[in-house]
């Protein structure tokens, strides 16, 4: 995993985690406060309701008979709702504590938006794809397409990982600095495609027998070595291992090294694209 990656994913967890934390002390403050429950009640029952209806008549024009004479008394009107007074403070406390809430659960659901998106962004690089480890093909058939008959080379171009495979002559690769790297296996070594000078895709030059960028004319020998031009350093290259035959393009470890003051293969051998 690269530096970026191990970064993103760092914030992602760090989101979720502050969001975990968020909500388990919003609940406990929740649970804890009885007061907040308490007052939300009295704040309900201080409104005052006035009877939907109040009788204009007299207690005599409502009088009613019994079978006996007796008058008996008419109904009262309905009880008056119980007022309890709340005071300025009371209430303050009871908006400031939704303001509270409600900023703590939209930064929440913001952590949790962001860690979420993250970690879909960054999944498909940790099980494949650019970002991961890529298998190119076999060893055999990656060089049978490279070798041509008469005697030049054309790159094997692995679009998955955006990466030309090139051979590479190990018996030179300790006066290089590529020497230590693992970026060279069974003669062949990964170019990524990405010119180092501004990130233009560099093409192949069949008759120079280099890569050569028509962005700014940055130049580079079949081994992906700093021929010429404004790039300041060669070509960038990806942790190559071999697993059962397999080569394997680790396209999530980047290997660049300095303008290479040895060259591994003579550039051009021909006329250049540029
Ligand atoms: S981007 Fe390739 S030379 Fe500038």
């Amino acid at each position: 995993m690269s530096i970026s990656q191990a970064a993103a994913l760092g914030i992602a967890i760090v989101a979720l985690l502050s969001t975990v934390a968020i909500f388990a002390l919003a609940w406990r403050r929740e649970k804890g406060s009885a007061t907040v429950g308490t007052l939300d009640k009295v704040a309900r029952t201080a409104r005052v309701r006035r009877p939907a209806f109040v009788s204009s008549a007299t207690a005599d024009e409502e009088q009613v008979v019994d079978e006996a004479g007796v008058a008996e008394e008419p109904p009262g009107p309905p009880p008056a709702p119980k007022v309890i007074e709340l005071t300025e403070a009371e209430f303050g406390e009871t908006r400031r504590q939704f303001l509270n809430r409600a900023t703590g659960v939209s930064f929440g659901a913001f952590l949790a938006f962001f860690g979420i998106t993250s970690l879909a962004f960054l999944w498909p690089r940790l099980s494949g794809g650019f970002g991961g480890k890529i298998d190119a093909g076999t060893v055999s058939d990656i060089k049978d397409a490279i070798f041509q008959p008469d005697g030049s080379i054309e790159p094997f171009y692995v679009a998955e990982a955006k990466t030309y495979v090139v051979p590479f002559d190990e018996s030179l690769i300790g006066e290089t600095d590529f020497d230590g790297l693992d970026v060279v296996v069974e003669g062949l070594t990964g170019l990524w495609q990405k010119c180092v000078h501004l990130g233009c895709r560099v093409p192949w030059c069949s008759s120079s027998q280099g890569f050569e960028c028509p962005c700014h004319g940055s130049k580079y020998n079949a081994a992906g070595e700093y021929d010429s031009g404004p790039a300041p350093r060669n070509l960038d290259r990806f942790a190559l291992e071999v697993v059962d035959g397999r080569l394997i393009i680790n396209t999530g470890s980047v290997r660049d090294t300095p303008r290479a003051t040895v060259k591994t293969v003579p550039y051009p051998q021909g006329v250049n694209c540029l």
